[in-house]
């Protein structure tokens, strides 16, 4: 008897966003009182963003986490004691270590659990967590995962730097992926090329129990625009070809949320629509790692997506880093 193939599936979706939002004239203002000057025109032509969230000064990545996961668990009807895995994307870590994952883990009141860690792809972080998350549950190793992306970029922001201190915000996404005989994620792609490491970067660490370096995004955001129209339209072929499935048959495109120029090109470069694309940055900005289970979950819950439909999700970010992901929900 031959044994049908192991996949992993979506099971339940959740995110969180903090209360302050922030629409673009309010930050437009409150950038003019520094002396910086930009405009809600310039904001919306060049990037789609009009509002975005601001997380409270005491407020986490794992508090804002914790608010998604939760939201996941109580949508795929499982107990935190049945989630034997969790993988946390983020490049705002609440502490250099313990990782977010385990303060997570804690914080859903999981003891001796299994697998908890984070990873580290800057916007690309989800689709790698996914996709480490799939390919363990396919294995066998794990049965129900937890993947989450969640980031407090406001605090890595340069509000001096108008280039850039417009297009971030903060958020938590999040998935509970399950163990299923039934056809969820059909194929994954991940890639890296660590030789633009420059073009996107907060190049500060610590040491001596102070900041060396610089603690502040930089971007080139030409460079990083042109980058992306590229790697996302590459990328998407070969997660399409993997699955052996023609674009034509994607019901749902989610890529990740930095820039709505660069998401419309990319759907029209696949022939897919904009009314098939969930664009969730103009009222949350570009959330880095939490932009695509932030989307996922908006589209589930106002019924977009639902049961059988094809999505594609695709990251794209610093490190250069970048992938996608196919699945079935
Ligand atoms: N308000 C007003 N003017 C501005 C602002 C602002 N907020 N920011 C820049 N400008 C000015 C510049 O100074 C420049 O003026 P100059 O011509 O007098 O020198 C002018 O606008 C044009 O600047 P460009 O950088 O050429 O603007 P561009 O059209 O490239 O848009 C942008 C800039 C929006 C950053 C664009 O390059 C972009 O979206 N890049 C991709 C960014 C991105 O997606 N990053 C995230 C991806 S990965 C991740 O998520 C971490």
């Amino acid at each position: 008897m031959t044994q049908s193939a192991m996949y992993s599936r979506v099971i339940g979706t959740g995110s969180y966003l903090p209360l302050c939002r922030v629409t673009n004239q309010q930050l437009v203002d409150e950038l003019a009182r520094r002396g910086i000057q930009t405009s809600d025109e310039w904001i919306v032509s060049r990037t789609g963003i009009r509002a975005r969230h601001f997380s409270a000064p005491e407020q986490t990545s794992s508090d804002m986490a914790l608010e998604a996961a939760c939201r996941a668990l109580e949508m795929a009807k499982l107990k935190a004691s049945e989630i034997d895995l969790i993988i946390v994307a983020t490049s705002t870590p609440d502490f250099v270590f313990p990782s977010t994952a385990c303060l997570v883990q804690s914080k859903l009141g999981i003891k001796n659990g299994g697998a908890a860690f984070d990873i580290q792809a800057v916007c690309s972080g989800f689709v790698y967590a996914f996709s480490m998350a799939d390919n363990l549950i396919r294995s066998g190793v794990y049965r129900n995962a937890l993947v989450i992306g969640t980031e407090v970029f406001s605090r890595l922001l340069d509000f001096n730097d108008r280039t850039t201190c417009v297009l971030f915000g903060d958020g938590a996404g999040a998935i509970v992926l399950q163990q299923s005989r039934q056809p969820g994620v059909l194929s994954s792609v991940l890639h890296a090329d660590g030789s633009h490491a420059n073009i996107l970067c907060v190049p500060g660490n610590v040491q001596g129990g102070m900041v060396a370096g610089q603690a502040f995004l930089q971007m080139d955001g030409q460079a990083v625009f042109k980058l992306a129209v590229k790697v996302l339209e590459k990328v998407a072929h070969e997660v399409l070809d993997k699955a052996g499935i023609d674009s034509s048959l994607i019901d749902w495109l989610i890529p990740h949320q930095a820039n709505l120029r660069i998401m419309t090109s990319t759907a029209k470069k696949l022939g897919v629509s904009d009314e098939k694309m969930v664009i969730t940055v103009d009222q949350h900005g570009n959330t880095s790692a939490a932009s695509i289970p932030l989307a996922l979950d908006v589209a589930v819950r106002d019924g977009r997506i639902h049961s059988g439909h094809r999505v594609m999700v695709q990251g794209v970010g610093g490190g250069f880093t970048w992938g996608a992901i196919l699945f079935c929900m």
